[in-house]
């Protein structure tokens, strides 16, 4: 095999570069499961060491690779070129983060978001039997749909909410405030309901799906927004 692909890169350095400009970088593929990442690092050890972008598992788990490939957010270690069908590979970095290099965003904007919603149990009662915070099977099985988000940000750089507002809490902290107000071990459902129930929480939300369509993980932060209302009429909160 030696099959040639196109990689048309986003290349922008904030201390030189006026504005962003695409680079192509010619890559010669040797196996048919290469990934795009792998072609990332195959740029960067061979054809310029400049290129900047973000990496760790290689495996699909940490999240850290998420970029904008051929018009979709995806993980570069989870996707093989021979998978996209264009002949040339566009590459951009996530979106509405600012650029620190090329594909290398700052992502403080979203761990801000991820900070504000509690991400951890705020206990509840334990049971006056054992002392200890008990789930059934059938309880545990109500947040294994919820729980495998590895804060890609896939699904807020594809958020047209997102983009046009900044304090809009978006798909990641919703899904998140889903996981642990579905938790029968937390202690916090009104706070949780309190935090997503305001002008830039669930109802700001357009159910546009982007966020379910690019999750590398299949979860649906859409569903989660859905219970999430739901949960907040049930109380009269609106
Ligand atoms: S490098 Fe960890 S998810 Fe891609």
């Amino acid at each position: 095999m030696n099959n040639k692909t196109i990689f048309r890169i986003f290349r922008f350095n904030p201390v030189h570069d006026k504005k962003p400009y695409f680079q192509e970088f010619e890559v010669t593929l040797t196996r048919k499961d290469q990934t795009v990442l792998e072609c990332l690092f195959y740029i960067q050890q061979r054809l310029d060491d400049s290129l900047a972008f973000r990496s760790s598992c290689r495996a699909g788990i940490c999240g850290s690779c998420a970029m904008h490939i051929n018009g979709k957010y995806r993980l570069a270690c989870n996707t093989q070129v021979s998978g996209l069908t264009s002949d040339s590979i566009t590459i951009r970095p996530l979106a509405h983060m600012p650029i620190h290099k090329d594909l290398f965003v700052d992502m403080k904007p979203f761990w801000e978001k991820y900070e504000h919603i509690k991400p951890y149990l705020i206990p509840g009662k334990p049971s006056p039997e054992t002392g200890e915070q008990i789930q059934t099977p059938d309880e545990r099985s109500r947040i294994d749909v919820l729980i495998d988000c590895i804060l890609c940000a896939c699904c807020h750089s594809s958020c047209p909410i997102t983009a046009s507002q900044e304090k809009y809490l978006g798909p990641m902290a919703f899904l998140h405030v889903d996981r642990f107000f579905s938790d029968t071990r937390d202690g916090a459902a009104e706070e949780r309901l309190a935090v997503v129930n305001n002008e830039y929480g669930v109802w700001r939300c357009h159910t546009v799906f982007n966020c379910q369509e690019v999750c590398p993980k299949d979860l649906d932060p859409s569903g989660s927004i859905a219970h999430l209302k739901t949960e907040i009429i049930k109380s009269n909160r609106v």
